[in-house]
């Protein structure tokens, strides 16, 4: 018997981490040799010990193996307000947050609470290519809006009102972008939220990068912004602050109406992060191992800048990230694609960088770098 799925399911394509990691298999086991993989962004450091030992703790709890139920325990909650308030002197009720089983899991069940079919998401391009599947499974369109290198890959609001129609529901924001690696300021953000209330749509901020920082740079949160709460949520993650990728734990923080029907939307789909892993995540927020912390970010910065000589090498043009875990770069001119550049860099030194058009058809020209990658024999490759 052929196994018929969903016609739903062919309007989407396999994610592409999913169909890169088999060519990887494939010429591993053919030479034998390790490729050294700059594509997925996940981070390799070991989470702090204070963490794993609290966590092995919270796991022989008399209440760990019991369902969790679909909101916040109290502790968590009270953890996050505590970090929003200290972080970002945000203010937060136990009814405008929501733990999530990893970010993705808010980003890919959004669209299924706030999007009918025939809806329009504004969606960047280039970006994380979980922003517009999942709008596509649920019969809604999303409408691509350009990061380009001459707005220093920045939103650009002139261009983002002709994209509005009377359908567009919400906008997709992320910064620390992947893959741009730019950053923004409190002074954009305003004007985003700006725009937003003006043209009545909401805006979903993806700030899974915000303590992923170089050089002095420090994320803002969109709910620094007077009024923001009445049309944003913010997405906040566990797998790069800590470390914590495999756990899968996340967060959605704002508007409370809208948190609230994603609330719903997954409690016909999950039964909540567990209660040792929201203990995990309310001890590492109020308990942070600033040691751990600071010693990750230098590690990161260090590869940042070896991974960046190597690249200029090969001829590749970028700014170094300020933020996020990429470094997005220019392929030479004489080069015909990004897709054509990584392969034959793949087949000739076993280097995987990952084309950018797998972030959308700006990426024509780009290549995403990741930095969370063991480089220790680099030399061997380049
Ligand atoms: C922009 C962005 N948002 C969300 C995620 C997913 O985070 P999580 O592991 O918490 O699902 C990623 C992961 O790479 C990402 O790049």
């Amino acid at each position: 018997m052929s196994t018929k799925t969903s016609k739903r399911l062919d309007r989407i394509s396999e994610y592409v981490f999913s169909s890169l990691g088999k060519k990887v298999s494939e010429i591993e086991n053919q030479t034998r040799r390790k490729v050294l993989n700059f594509g997925p962004g996940s981070p390799d450091i070991k989470p702090s010990k204070l963490y794993i030992d609290k966590f092995s703790e919270f796991i022989r709890d008399a209440d760990a193996h019991l369902y969790p139920g679909y909101n916040a325990i109290d502790g968590f909650a009270e953890a996050l307000i505590n970090w929003y308030k200290k972080r970002f002197g945000v203010l937060l009720k136990s009814n405008e947050l929501l733990p999530l089983l990893g970010a993705k899991d808010g980003i890919s069940h959004l669209p299924l609470a706030l999007l009918d079919e025939g809806d329009e998401v504004l969606v960047p391009d280039p970006g994380y290519p979980a922003f517009s599947d999942p709008a596509i499974l649920v019969g809604a369109k999303p409408v691509f809006y350009n990061l380009r290198e001459k707005d220093n890959f920045k939103i650009n609001l002139e261009e983002l009102k002709d994209l509005l129609s009377r359908k567009t529901k919400f906008i997709w924001v992320n910064f620390p972008s992947n893959p741009t690696g730019q950053v923004t300021t409190k002074e954009e953000l305003s004007e985003i939220v700006k725009f937003a209330k003006k043209n009545n749509i909401i805006v979903v901020y993806d700030n899974a990068y915000s303590e992923i920082t170089f050089d002095g740079y420090k994320s803002p949160s969109i709910l620094e912004i007077k009024g923001a709460k009445e049309i944003a949520v913010e997405i906040g993650s566990f797998s790069k602050t800590f470390s914590f990728a495999g756990f899968r734990m996340g967060w959605i923080v704002g508007n409370k109406d809208i948190i609230g029907a994603l609330a719903k939307t997954k409690s016909q789909m999950d039964s909540g992060l567990s209660i040792p892993l929201q203990r995990l995540g309310a001890y590492a927020l109020t308990k942070t191992d600033e040691e751990w912390y600071k010693d990750m970010i230098t590690n990161y910065k260090k590869r940042r800048n070896i991974i960046a000589k190597h690249l200029k090498e090969l001829g590749l043009d970028f700014d170094l990230p300020r933020g996020s875990l990429y470094i997005w770069a220019r392929i030479p001119e004489k080069e015909k694609n990004s897709w054509e550049f990584c392969m034959r860099l793949f087949k000739e030194k076993q280097i995987l960088l990952t084309p950018g058009t797998a972030f959308g058809k700006n990426g024509n020209r780009y290549v995403r770098v990741s930095i969370c990658v063991n480089i220790d024999k680099i030399g061997e490759y380049f």
